[in-house]
């Protein structure tokens, strides 16, 4: 005997004698069901809409006089909140019992083989399913927060080290650099230490060079001066200059401005490429395409190096690639990596630049 238990329902059933059928089957398994019966689609979905109480389950008919098939499914979908939704239907049709269930649907039962017992069972596995989709969307939403989170405070802690190093560290040295300087036109210092002051001078001008190179790497400045497309553009041309590999870049901007976690992210994604590209590729041309749009900016990076196998692009471990597909999904960007072995790598990011205003609420 199987168990007992509250359940609120909402039957959306336009046939009587099916509705019937239905109610006397929910009361024979189920102790106290709360049932709530609507037939057409408008009243559906005032009732869901409107309703003060939340629904578990909604028993569907597949065709109601306002409305039928997968654009039912989907307007029911739209407005089920947490309920699961199963299909019942008239119509043996296993193709289009799959598809009902990628449009979110729990269950799909034909009417002809519905007894008592099968629509509980439908039921309580459609509601456990339903708590634990429910639990597995916050858990994931609570990791992308997370992950989001984590990449501004590296960003920020980036930035912080790369002023540091520069205004601090540099200072310093540069003042270093001008006391010694001056310690040289001293009359009194001899003239056999005048080489040592000169050799001191050299390597304190080579460590405010390097301390330059670190602080730009960890942060380019150009970034927040002049903004991505810049910084992309001497990103491109110091892979360039230290890897030999010839590297082309187009640049078509019509809507230069783009908020600045996009930006850094877009940057970090183009810079994640290229240093693959450097260590791994073996190419001997790249090419980059920046385009700017009112609606969209697509970024295009590819290699003619020797590719990335599928095992390799498939690893979800694969720590570079990994967090150029994490930061994409952070503003909603698509990211598509193809690669053929033995011909290259094609990298493409698309972002629409009016579809990130609820990054914060993912
Ligand atoms: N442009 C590329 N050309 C060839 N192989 C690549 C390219 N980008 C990535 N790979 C391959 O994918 C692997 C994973 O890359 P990534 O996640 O960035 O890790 P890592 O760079 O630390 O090895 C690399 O080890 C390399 O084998
Ligand atoms: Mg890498």
């Amino acid at each position: 005997m199987p168990n007992k238990g509250d359940h609120n329902i909402l039957i959306i059933e336009d046939n009587p004698g099916d509705l019937a059928l239905v109610e006397e089957f929910l009361f024979e398994q189920i102790e106290s069901p709360v049932l709530s019966h609507v037939s057409n689609f408008v009243d559906a979905k005032n009732v869901l809409t409107n309703a003060a109480t939340a629904f578990d389950i909604i028993l569907l008919d597949l065709s109601l006089p306002d409305k039928t098939g997968t654009p039912l499914i989907e307007e029911i979908i739209k407005v089920s909140a947490n309920a699961a939704v199963i299909v019942l239907t008239g119509y043996s049709d296993l193709s289009f019992g799959l598809r009902s269930l990628s449009l979110g649907v729990s269950d799909y039962i034909l009417k002809d083989e519905l007894t008592s017992l099968s629509l509980y069972k439908s039921i309580v596995y459609s509601t456990e399913r339903k708590r634990i989709a429910l639990a597995l969307e916050t858990s994931e939403k609570r990791a992308r927060r997370f992950a989001k989170q984590l990449n501004s405070v590296v960003e920020e802690e980036r930035l912080r080290i790369a002023r540091e190093i520069h205004d601090e560290f540099g200072q310093q040295l540069s003042g270093l650099k001008m006391s010694m300087a001056s310690l040289k036109k001293n009359n009194g210092v001899s003239s056999d230490l005048q080489p040592v002051i000169e050799a001191i001078v050299t390597d304190v001008d080579n460590s405010i060079q390097t301390l330059r190179l670190i602080a730009n790497e960890l942060r380019p400045a150009l970034l927040d001066k002049l903004g991505l497309f810049a910084a992309i553009e001497w990103l491109v041309s110091e892979f360039e200059r230290k890897t030999g590999i010839q590297s082309k870049i187009y640049v078509e901007i019509d809507q230069p401005s783009i908020d600045r976690t996009t930006g850094i992210s877009i940057f970090r994604i183009c810079q994640e490429a290229l240093t693959n590209i450097a260590k791994h590729a073996a190419a001997s041309l790249v090419s980059i395409r920046l385009e700017s749009g009112v609606e969209m900016i697509k970024v295009y990076i590819s290699d003619n190096g020797k590719g990335i196998d599928t095992r390799t692009l498939q690893n979800s471990s694969s720590m570079g690639l990994l967090n150029m597909r994490e930061r994409a999904s952070l503003i909603g960007a698509e990211l598509n990596i193809n690669s053929v072995p033995g011909k290259g790598t094609n990298i493409e990011l698309k972002i629409k630049t009016n579809g990130n205003e609820d990054i914060d609420s993912r």
